[in-house]
């Protein structure tokens, strides 16, 4: 709930952009309209506007990433924004004292933006309690938590393919349980209007939360495919995975591996989407991964997009508000 207000200044703009969770639908379709608006700049041939000149963005990374950095990187180039990149090792960082640390140091090089990505759920959260009134904060990936900008990517991808969410029966297979991905997605699909969102996994990769979250639980393969329109595979996040959750990967994709077989269960015009890295023959066949069905180096490209919106639309929120936590 606080983080709701967090994120917004008191106009209700966005002012930071930590979780789908919470935020208004009409928000959730202005970030993709903007988006939309900046799809054209990529083929101009100086693929730059000056939304953000004069400000610096930094990219704080405790975590690994390549989509996700170089597209927010791209992003902020492309609004005409100065970039840093900080590499943090995830084994030197201490959270708390730390972080606190990390960030007054950046802020007294009048830093405006901070993109996070943190092995630690609420970690944005955190950062964006404690900076300063001018500073916006978005979160790249907190722990197992949130990853608000790549299910955007996803709703955009969803909405360029289907046009309406009402109509749209999605199904998300895959470790559920450690996904901050999936958790962002169901809060944007539901927002939006989705009316069948299907979770597909073994029973101990579904969290205790679920149900509570308004979707449809499947622990069968072929029975959750049955006549969706879109699929979402998801990684084995084995970094996240305290013991074993799996039989072996070779089981795993003989239960819940993507193949052509398994597509045919789906509309005959189903999409299907991976926000990346994908593990071929683990979670999906690379005859899926680059089928005619697949949308996954879309989604890629529409990172940019969705990327530049949030910053754009970030960086015109209210100096004057308060530090509403
Ligand atoms: C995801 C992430 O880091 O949460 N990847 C991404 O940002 N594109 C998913 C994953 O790591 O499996």
């Amino acid at each position: 709930m606080k983080q709701q207000h967090l994120q917004l200044d008191n106009n209700k703009r966005l002012r930071h952009f930590l979780t789908t969770e919470g935020l208004k639908r009409d928000l959730l379709v202005e970030i993709l309209d903007t988006a939309e608006s900046f799809t054209s700049i990529t083929h101009q041939q100086v693929k730059k506007v000056p939304l953000l000149r004069g400000k610096t963005v930094v990219n704080l990374f405790f975590e690994a990433s390549t989509r996700t950095r170089t597209t927010f990187e791209l992003a902020a180039k492309r609004l005409s924004a100065d970039v840093l990149n900080i590499n943090v090792p995830a084994s030197a960082t201490n959270k708390g004292e730390t972080l606190l640390d990390t960030l007054r140091n950046l802020e007294a090089m009048h830093c405006d933006m901070f993109v996070v990505r943190h092995q630690n759920s609420g970690a944005a959260h955190f950062i964006a309690q404690h900076c300063a009134p001018h500073v916006s904060v978005l979160n790249a990936g907190d722990g197992s938590h949130a990853h608000p900008t790549q299910a955007m990517i996803d709703m955009f991808t969803i909405r360029r393919h289907k046009q309406e969410f009402h109509t749209l029966s999605v199904a998300i297979v895959g470790d559920i349980l450690h996904s901050r991905v999936a958790r962002s997605q169901i809060h944007a699909l539901s927002t939006l209007g989705v009316p069948d969102i299907r979770v597909i996994a073994p029973r101990t990769l579904i969290p205790a939360e679920a149900s509570s979250l308004g979707v449809h639980v499947y622990h069968d393969l072929d029975q959750g495919l049955d006549g969706v329109d879109v699929i979402i595979m998801l990684r084995l996040q084995r970094e996240r995975m305290s013991s074993a959750l799996l039989p072996s990967e070779h089981e795993y994709f003989k239960l819940y591996g993507l193949t052509k077989e398994k597509l045919a269960l789906a509309k005959p015009d189903v999409i299907v989407m991976h926000p990346g890295p994908i593990n071929r023959g683990v979670e999906m066949d690379s005859s899926v991964a680059d089928g005619e069905h697949s949308v996954i180096l879309q989604q890629v490209s529409h990172g940019i997009s969705i990327r530049m919106a949030v910053m754009s639309m970030t960086m015109q929120h209210d100096l004057h508000s308060g530090q509403d936590t």
